[in-house]
């Protein structure tokens, strides 16, 4: 069984680009930390990848197999606008994400491209992990 850590760092090359790969830069805010990270990014990267090529500690529980709402970020309203609309299955978990905005889509869907630099993307301050909250639920009723 996979640790913590490395679930949350399992996706992505595991660093962030080198200058010479002409990275894409922008911030990743910890809304409940009031926290600000500065990220490099490759385009065509998901900001799921991004974040744990940076360090960032955004959950990915499914490994981006779209089963799970642990990557929700929260978007700037162009940046949302400017996005293809998601698939009903991320609708969906969408609708299961703690802290659900007008903004919001999960990070391991949405691609970098080199229009997002410079944008601001927020982590909400809570997820919810229906895997391992099942889980829990599961245990409480033995
Ligand atoms: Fe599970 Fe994105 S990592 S849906």
């Amino acid at each position: 069984m996979m640790s913590i850590y490395q679930r949350l760092f399992s996706c992505g090359i595991g660093y962030p680009p080198k200058p010479e790969e002409n990275p894409v830069k922008f911030t990743f805010i910890y809304t409940k930390e009031h926290e600000a990270k500065e990220v490099l990014a490759r385009e065509g990267e998901s900001l799921l990848e991004v974040a744990h090529n940076n360090h960032i500690e955004l959950e990915g529980a499914c490994e981006q197999s779209l089963a799970c709402s642990t990557c929700h970020v929260i978007l700037e309203d162009k940046i949302f606008n400017d996005l293809p609309t998601p698939v009903e299955e991320e609708e969906d978990l969408l609708d299961l994400a703690y802290g659900l905005t007008l903004t919001s889509r999960l990070g391991c869907q949405v691609k970098v491209t080199r229009d997002m630099e410079g944008m601001t993307v927020k982590l909400p301050a809570n997820t919810r992990n229906f895997y391992v909250d099942k889980k829990k639920a599961g245990s409480s009723d033995k």
